[in-house]
């Protein structure tokens, strides 16, 4: 029903949600709660879920989020203490839910408002009850970071006080997270926990189904299955971009290729708490019959088994490692994983997972090997390993008659041309034979401005003059339509208007196509953007499904079960009359305190491109279309309208740009968004390496660029630290095709003043090169169920 959630989704996305949760800790069997076992829950998110992350990515209307005690009763489940459920109960009608200041963006806390229990309700619930949980809730996003203080990243002292004082009256006590992040967690052995925090249980932000979806796991109902999509770290500054993170204006990648997993398992395992991968089950598997085959590519195989005593599935996870040869290699990248069904105590699954040996080739962006701007596979032994996690991956032996997976010489896999490299001096950390070296990062020797003039688009022949109806029907082409559109058409055209038009589905972000009377004119209909990431955001009272946020889904490790959530958010799409979903969210995780971590998967790239791919692709499926976002490197809040992020072209190819890249190439994505944020001194909202060279004409994607909400823009040749609002100029000969947003009913009259039209005139902007951004525009919308609605 329009502007409103589908009720068919409910039970998947409690599927989902419980499938997300992490369980990190489990001694003396404290989880399942057994049957009859008295349960006090403490700390308000124990009865209030939170669901979401913070800005567009969890901006949700949502009638109802179920509580985990709810979700107990649900299960019919009475082991809740009731005279403590009901002081909460009592004291959050009186202290509710602070959502921030209405019409505020992003203004919700970070942390809500607890109840102070006493000395003697904790002493007396330990005498009524066996078993104690505390949650702990947090929330950080769009213009919210992760703060490195209490109340953010870290507990409060009321915080640190309540888990003091039950810690020291019952036996047992579990912790459960219900945060958009990850938080500190280096206490959890401190000496005032009294060594009885028996279970860690990671519950993420899972949507309004995810209290009840958690509960299922704490009951028992459902056997964890989650796995950390990022490491957990002893301490917030092991993390390798800890000296370069959160500076407003410009922060130097030094880390490089060496994200997450790839820095602490190659230089740094003792920092690590919890690894990549990591995630507890209550039952037990085996994995056997490991074997590499070397046929038609790279076949990993064996066979999981569930030798425990409950149901559950298990995520079967393959790294490689590469010689670590000129370029240095991190000792573990993950190239493979798959999820069982969930298997019967004593049942078993055959898994087998299949790449291909160019999938494990590293960009040499300096010339080191030889073969500068080329992704190449240096000589030496390529290992692989197979486990529930990195750490604990195992080496997998070569079936057949060869010992080793070895390469005489190093291959070329891709040539490719440079781009994207930094013009700023900085070094990086890289992997030796020998250990951890700082070397110089290769500068950039493009001459942007003669790549771009060499390879301006040519203009169109006038083709025959015809409607965006002719085209549908396939009488003519869009070239034909283009054609025939005026300069000033055009420019509308690139314009996207937004947000909340009248349009359009009320309350959503963007309108764009025939946004005048002369583009209705020749046919163009409008189409509907609504982002976002966890569902749909219409206008209040419109009401749609908030699944769990991208790092609860990664956390799955279950593209399938992606694909079931996404097609649900398609009907809601086809109800609600929205074309294009703003989302999946997939910049990489590069450290902990980034307040969108929460609306983007995982620190790594392969399993943010694999969750993305089933995202777009089902979507497409569905006769929709998903955004990708934000193309690329949107690594922190702070200054993110502004902020410089240097890189190594080596680090954008293998860690920033490769999920997005599987996106495009195995997902079929045909829409992007780029970020606010600079790389390399170019906002990439006019960055026509990325748009361009890299996007369409390295990677053949053939869909629509769009920029983030009134992104700033520099000069597409120059970049720089000067920016403004104006130079859609910029932002067209860097093919990105559609500025999004100018205010509703300015399209055609470009209120905001914009230079596309004195730069036509001009001629420091072609008609050629509008003529581009239109084809990609409409080409786009044909796609669209607006093309026939
Ligand atoms: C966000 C995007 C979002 C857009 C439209 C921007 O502030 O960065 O992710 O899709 O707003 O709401």
């Amino acid at each position: 029903m329009k502007g409103e959630a589908l009720a068919e989704l409910k039970p998947l996305c409690r599927k989902a949600a419980a499938d997300s949760a992490v369980l990190l800790r489990n001694y003396n069997d404290f989880l399942p709660l057994k049957e009859g076992e008295k349960t006090a829950i403490f700390g308000r998110a124990g009865y209030e879920y939170t669901k979401c992350g913070t800005g567009s990515g969890g901006n949700v209307n949502v009638r109802k989020s179920a509580s985990v005690a709810e979700g107990f009763k649900e299960n019919g489940v009475n082991t809740v203490d009731a005279e403590l459920e009901k002081l909460y109960l009592d004291w959050i009608k009186e202290h509710p839910y602070d959502n921030g200041k209405e019409g505020q963006f992003a203004s919700e806390p970070r942390i809500q408002e607890e109840l102070r229990l006493s000395e003697e309700d904790i002493t007396k619930a330990a005498k009524r009850n066996d078993k104690a949980l505390i949650f702990i809730a947090r929330r950080a996003g769009e213009e919210k970071e992760v703060l490195d203080a209490p109340g953010s990243f870290r507990l409060t002292s009321e915080e640190k006080r309540l888990i003091g004082l039950v810690t020291k009256d019952f036996m047992h006590v579990g912790i459960v997270f219900n945060t958009s992040h990850i938080m500190d967690m280096s206490w959890t052995d401190d000496a005032w926990c009294h060594g009885r925090i028996d279970a860690l249980l990671c519950g993420w932000t899972g949507g309004t189904e995810g209290g009840l979806g958690l509960a299922d796991v704490i009951l028992g109902k459902v056997t964890p299955s989650g796995h950390l999509a990022d490491t957990v770290s002893m301490r917030l500054s092991d993390n390798p971009a800890d000296r370069n993170f959160g500076d407003a204006k410009e922060n130097f990648y030094e880390e490089d290729i060496y994200v997450g997993y790839r820095y602490f398992e190659t230089f740094n395992p003792k920092a690590v708490l919890y690894p990549f991968g990591f995630g507890l089950s209550y039952t037990d598997f085996a994995l056997d019959g490991l074997k590499v085959e070397d046929k038609n590519g790279i076949r990993v195989s064996g066979t999981v088994k569930n030798t425990g005593n409950y149901p559950g599935a298990q995520v079967v996870q393959v790294y490689f490692s590469a010689p670590k040869g000129k370029l240095g290699r991190p000792d573990r990248e993950l190239i493979g994983f798959k999820k069982t069904a969930v298997l019967a105590p004593g049942e078993e699954e055959k898994v087998c997972i299949c790449f291909s040996e160019n999938d494990m080739a590293a960009y040499d962006d300096s010339g080191a090997t030889g073969n500068k701007s080329c992704y190449v596979l240096e000589s030496g032994e390529y290992r692989f390993f197979a486990g529930f996690d990195v750490r604990s991956a195992r080496v997998v032996p070569l079936s057949g008659r060869k010992k080793k997976y070895e390469l005489t010489e190093t291959k070329v896999v891709k040539t490719c041309e440079e781009a994207m490299a930094p013009t700023e001096r900085f070094i990086r950390l890289k992997a030796t034979e020998n250990g951890p070296v700082y070397e110089n990062v290769p500068l950039s020797a493009t001459d942007l401005g003669k790549r771009i003039e060499e390879r301006l688009p040519k203009p169109l022949k006038k083709g025959k003059k015809c409607t965006f109806r002719d085209v549908v029907e396939g009488n003519a082409k869009v070239e034909d339509l283009v054609s025939n559109l005026a300069d000033h058409e055009l420019m509308s055209l690139v314009r996207g208007e937004g947000t909340d038009t009248p349009y359009v589905t009320p309350g959503t972000a963007s309108a764009f196509g025939g946004l005048t009377p002369e583009l209705r004119e020749a046919g163009i209909p409008i189409a509907c953007c609504a982002d976002g990431p966890s569902g749909i955001h219409m206008k209040k009272g419109l009401y749609a499904t908030q699944i769990p946020s991208a790092v609860s889904l990664a956390c799955t490790w279950d593209t399938d079960l992606v694909c079931e959530l996404y097609k649900g958010i398609a009907k809601e799409m086809e109800e609600d009359d929205i074309d294009v979903l703003l989302g999946p969210g997939m910049n990489i995780h590069r450290h902990p305190l980034c307040g969108r971590n929460f609306e983007y998967f995982s620190e790594d790239p392969f399993l943010t491109g694999k969750m993305a791919a089933a995202t777009v692709k089902t979507l497409y499926e569905c006769k929709k279309e998903g955004v990708i976002k934000h193309f690329c490197v949107n690594s922190q809040e702070t200054g993110r309208f502004n902020e410089n992020n240097v890189v190594s072209e080596r680090a954008l190819r293998e860690i920033y740009l490769k999920g997005f890249e599987i996106a495009v190439k195995e997902g079929g994505a045909s829409a992007v968004m780029t970020s606010y944020n600079m790389v390399n001194g170019h906002h990439t909202s006019a960055y026509y390496d990325l748009t361009e060279t890299i996007l369409r004409k390295e990677w053949g994607f053939k869909g629509m660029v769009m920029t983030d909400w009134w992104a700033r823009l520099n000069d597409v040749v120059k970049g720089g630290f000067e920016h403004n609002l104006k130079d859609v100029r910029s932002m067209v000969r860097a093919h990105n095709d559609i500025y999004m947003v100018v205010d509703p009913g300015t399209a055609g009259t470009n209120e905001r003043g914009d230079n596309l039209e004195t730069s036509l005139e001009e001629g420091t902007l072609t008609r050629a090169e509008l003529e581009q951004c239109a084809i990609h525009i409409l080409g786009f919308m044909l796609k669209l169920p607006v093309a026939n609605r």
